[in-house]
């Protein structure tokens, strides 16, 4: 009877564990997981290979990547119904990242604006990890043959990389990869600073940033604070060329209630900043109220979370596995 069954399609994504995860991940990915789980098989992971390639504090790497699995099984993400894994747990991701960077070119590294942002930052740290950064995250992607990558706009870059080097690929050995595409939210794809809302939300700024473990009154004050604009003009209004942080906290406030920029300027009509201010930040902090405190709850269990990631990179790696062997054909390795 099981023979007619459809296969899902897949999608899958992850996230550094190189900060607290923050409004802007939250808006920008994991919400967006959470919508689809019942329609995809979905892989998430802890992308900690990743983080190393800027100098990390040890004990701090694996508080956060516990944290994080505790975060997105709050969020909503079942590990009956998700695949939540740490990405050093399956070492497929390392190997086929090394073929791909034989299969990614020098110049398309140079390109990468996360490239450069980062090393404009650590110029004392300029290492080959964080040059070939993208070939491991096209490793992360293609292992798992996913139809959707659901990110924020600011690793479309990278999304479109990954395309390319699997095109190149199945361009000289057939058929191996499929071709995933990004999946960017409509809203919460891009949330900016709340003190300087010409630049992403990022933990490098704390007090412009909103992290999902943050409490309630420290969320409040930070919204209370935000940068509306320079003029007096004291009126809710969408036009993010003039007025980019007026703009966010209504990008913010659609993302997390539902309701249109219109439906938004009506509600706030004659009432200015100092009501919309507040009601932003109140409509973050119950948002992430129950998520933090299960979170918190889940944390107190570390037997769970072991077992949850146990698992996770158990089935990761027997689905990685089919991919990386046919890799291993193609390019003429030995079978063992
Ligand atoms: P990372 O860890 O910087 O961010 C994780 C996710 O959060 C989104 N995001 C945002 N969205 C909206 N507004 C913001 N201010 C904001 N800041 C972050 C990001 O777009 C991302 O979706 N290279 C990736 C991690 C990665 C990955 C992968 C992702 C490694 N391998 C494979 C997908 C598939 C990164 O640095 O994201």
């Amino acid at each position: 009877m099981d023979e007619k069954k459809v296969e899902k399609k897949v999608m899958l994504s992850g996230i550094q564990p190189s900060g607290d995860l923050h409004l802007g991940n939250y808006l920008g990915a994991i919400k967006n997981w959470v919508e689809r789980t019942d329609e995809f098989d979905n892989f998430y992971f802890m992308a900690d290979m990743h983080t190393i390639t800027v100098r990390q504090t040890p004990a701090d790497l694996r508080r956060r990547t516990l944290e994080q699995l505790a975060l997105y099984i709050a969020s909503g993400l079942d590990p009956e119904k998700n695949t939540l894994f740490i990405q050093s747990h399956v070492h497929q991701h390392a190997e086929l990242g090394w073929v791909l960077q034989c299969y990614t070119m020098f110049g398309e590294l140079s390109r990468m604006t996360q490239f450069k942002d980062k090393s404009s930052k650590h110029q004392d740290n300029i290492n080959a990890g964080l040059f070939a950064y993208p070939s491991l995250m096209a490793a992360d992607i293609l292992l798992y043959q996913p139809d959707l990558i659901p990110v924020g706009e600011d690793q479309k870059q990278h999304c479109e990389l990954t395309r390319d080097v699997a095109q190149r690929f199945n361009h000289f050995y057939g058929d191996v990869f499929k071709i995933p595409e990004p999946y960017i939210p409509k809203t919460g794809a891009r949330v900016m600073c709340l003190t300087t809302p010409e630049t992403k939300m990022s933990k490098s700024i704390p007090e412009g940033c909103v992290f999902m473990m943050e409490k309630p009154e420290d969320i409040q004050r930070k919204f209370k604070r935000a940068v509306t604009d320079s003029d007096t003009e004291n009126c809710v209004r969408f036009d993010p060329v003039n007025k980019p942080g007026v703009a966010n906290l209504m990008s913010i406030y659609s993302a997390v209630t539902g309701k249109t920029f219109e439906q938004i300027e009506q509600e706030f009509s004659g009432l200015g900043y100092g009501a919309f201010k507040p009601q932003v930040g109140e409509a973050v902090v119950e948002m992430l109220r129950p998520i933090r405190e299960e979170a918190t709850r889940i944390m107190k269990d570390k037997g769970y979370l072991e077992s949850v990631y146990r698992a996770g990179a158990e089935k990761a790696s027997y689905v990685a596995e089919k991919t990386l062997r046919k890799v291993y054909k193609k390019v003429g390795f030995v079978a063992r």
